[in-house]
């Protein structure tokens, strides 16, 4: 039975760290993490259309309402989404192609695996459009190649990461969070953040990284203030080197009633942890009221990961 489509609609969550601590560099380059990943219910989408002339082709438009810098996103072979349908073509033997489009409303460049959401959408979607047959599992081993975030674009929800954070474990984790994005103008790019914080640490000897038990114990009974005081990222004093306005966006978050807050992986978007939605609604008005951020997106999780949303005979 041919169940292929002729175009299909994913959608995949941004990502924050509530825990992320680095490892030494390794010899591949990658460092090995331990982090608590969590999905935000702030998403990209991505269509996929079939082409039958084999060109795989991508366009991409900002989210109604959103202001993302969709000028910054790649159109051409390096775009994510464009190497997922290249990567997911090669991989099932298809001869078809898509067009891809894809709408962001997660900042670029920020700290949120973005470009690893649009590639788990796009996998999803190429997916239903060319009936490959590959199983979740498959989609993730595929995507991991293409980027360490994909497989957690794919699962969504509150996960332990290792590895280079394609290695994913279960949390109990059952209360929502809810968030605050200070989104910062302009973003940072993730190996130069890492390549800072070899340097930051060139005279140390750096301890595998290993989330703390107290964390784990915080997300299963929903413990807030908890969760607020074990936020902690090892790649932030490498985004506030090379951000220091970063240092006050952080200070007025905490002086403005935040839970907690820290650099989004590597920056430069801050996330700040609100008691509760009506805390995080008003944390986000103080925070664009103080001039603090570009914008400040209230947001909560977890969000489910990476799922088809329509398609289209
Ligand atoms: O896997 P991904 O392509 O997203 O990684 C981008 C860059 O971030 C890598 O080339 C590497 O410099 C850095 N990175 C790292 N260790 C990780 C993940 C990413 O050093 N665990």
């Amino acid at each position: 039975m041919d169940v292929s489509a002729q175009a299909a609609t994913a959608r995949a969550p941004a990502k924050i760290n509530i825990y992320l601590g680095v490892g030494p560099r390794r010899r591949d380059g990658y460092h090995d993490l331990a982090t608590v990943f969590h999905a935000l219910d702030v998403a990209d989408e991505v269509t996929a259309e079939r082409d039958d002339k084999g060109q795989l082709s991508v366009e991409v438009e900002a989210g109604a309402g959103v202001a993302v810098d969709v000028e910054s996103v790649p159109l051409d072979e390096s775009n994510l989404a464009v190497r997922a349908a290249h990567a997911l073509r090669r991989y099932a033997g298809v001869e078809c192609g898509v067009r891809l489009r894809i709408v962001k409303r997660i900042p670029v460049a920020g700290g949120l695996a973005g470009g690893s959401a649009d590639a788990a959408a796009a996998l999803l979607a190429c997916d239903a459009v060319w009936d490959t047959g590959c199983g979740r599992a498959e989609l993730a081993t595929l995507g991991a190649r293409l980027g360490s975030d994909v497989p957690f674009a794919l699962h969504g929800g509150t996960v332990l990461g290792s590895g280079r954070g394609e290695r994913l474990a279960p949390v109990m984790s059952p209360s929502r969070l809810h968030w605050v994005l200070g989104v910062a103008a302009g973003g940072l790019s993730t190996p130069t953040v890492y390549a800072e914080l070899d340097s930051l640490r060139a005279a140390s000897v750096v301890p595998p990284p290993r989330v703390p038990p107290a964390l784990l114990t915080a997300l299963r009974v929903g413990d807030v203030d908890a969760v607020g005081a074990h936020l902690s990222n090892d790649l932030q004093p490498a985004a506030l080197r090379l951000r220091p306005e970063l240092h006050e966006v952080l200070a007025a978050g905490q002086d403005l009633g935040a839970v907690g807050g820290i650099v989004s992986g590597s920056g430069p978007t801050v996330v700040f942890l609100a008691a509760d939605e009506r805390a995080a609604r008003n944390l986000s008005r103080a925070l664009v009221d103080e001039q603090m951020c570009v914008e400040a997106v209230p947001t909560s999780g977890a969000a489910t990961g990476a799922r088809l949303l329509a398609r289209a005979r």
